[in-house]
């Protein structure tokens, strides 16, 4: 791929900055196992603070931070309640059954959010011999609706019913962005929250998972169980210290961009969607040829995905820039 080519399939796409590689090299590490990676416990302490828990756990995945706090919260046998596009329920190639033992139910969820008044009818519905919920789980942004960033009160209101919530927070800090809620705040309700590192933040590997202090240590011994116990890991901590520190407040020019993109998809497909409720850096469109799309874009240059049959998506992040997004908003006016 040449380093021209404007690639908006996901935000996982970044390569580490100058800053980010010379933060790695300089990394003082440890063995993590034994407590001993400074960087790595840096990291942790940082991002808990953020997102206001007491402690922090830095793992490989998202996908490891969504299935350990389903292995720490909820029981087998159980079910857990997530929205029916989260990326727990629908993109993590069915752990959830084998990671947990717990069985899951989807909710409807199409304005990125499930219902309150969904999860307080599962939770009465016990009394009417339904399986027993013993976790919820809410995205932010919701990634399948298009980024849209979650309305706290809803979040209150979804942690209302004595159910314990999750939150995959992959990309949190675009919906904070978006919105001026704190990462604290939106944080609240839930028991524990996790982000990613990787995706509008540019490091290279992991996420962080965050919440009281025992989930946490249990979240550990899980981890290990999972294989994903780490050793010298500072090297990679210490990308995820820049990302965290340097990468947040820019995350509005990806908004601005993705808008724009919003702007030209609207005007070649008039109803494919309206651009104002593109608020964070995802674009999602309907087109009934993505494949003869994506050979128009790829003749100029630019790269899209799907995210499900006749659904583009298009990701804006930190390796494109405004010349990038004037090149893919003239290759969408003369699209198929
Ligand atoms: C909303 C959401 N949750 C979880 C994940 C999983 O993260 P990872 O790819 O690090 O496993 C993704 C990845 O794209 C995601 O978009």
């Amino acid at each position: 791929m040449s380093a021209s080519t404007v690639d908006l399939r996901s935000d996982t796409v970044t390569r580490p900055s100058a800053a980010m590689r010379r933060a790695m090299a300089d990394a003082e590490v440890g063995d993590d196992a034994y407590r001993e990676d400074p960087t790595v416990e840096a990291l942790e302490r940082t991002y808990a603070e953020m997102v206001g828990k007491e402690a922090g756990l830095f793992m490989p995945s998202g996908t490891m931070a969504n299935q350990l706090a389903l292995r720490v919260l909820a029981r087998p046998g159980t079910t857990v309640l997530c929205g029916r596009s989260s990326h727990v329920a629908s993109f993590e190639g069915g752990a959830a059954g084998v990671n947990s033992g717990a069985q899951i139910v989807t909710l409807e969820d199409g304005d990125g959010c499930i219902a309150p008044t969904d999860v307080a009818w599962h939770a009465q519905a016990v009394a009417h011999h339904w399986a027993e919920p013993s976790l919820v789980c809410v995205e932010n942004t919701a990634m399948f609706a298009g980024g849209v960033p979650l309305d706290p009160a809803r979040i209150a209101a979804v942690a209302d019913h004595g159910l314990p919530v999750h939150m995959d927070g992959a990309r949190l800090f675009n919906a904070v962005v978006a919105t001026g809620t704190s990462a604290a705040e939106y944080a609240r309700p839930c028991v524990t929250v996790w982000t990613a590192l990787t995706k509008g933040l540019g490091a290279p590997v992991g996420s962080v998972l965050a919440g009281p202090g025992e989930v946490i240590e249990e979240a550990r011994v899980q981890r290990q169980r999972l294989g994903g116990q780490l050793r010298q890991a500072g090297i990679l901590a210490a990308a995820g210290l820049v990302a965290l520190g340097e990468n947040v407040d820019r995350l509005a020019d990806d908004h601005a961009r993705a808008r724009r993109l919003a702007e030209a998809v609207a005007s070649r497909w008039p109803g494919a969607l309206e651009p104002s409720t593109v608020r964070t850096n995802i674009v999602r469109f309907p087109h009934d040829r993505p494949e003869e799309l994506f050979l128009h874009l790829a003749e100029r240059g630019v790269l899209a995905g799907t995210v499900g049959p006749g659904l583009v998506r298009l990701v804006t992040h930190l390796d494109v820039d405004d010349a990038g997004i004037d090149r893919a908003c003239a290759a969408l006016a003369e699209a198929p």
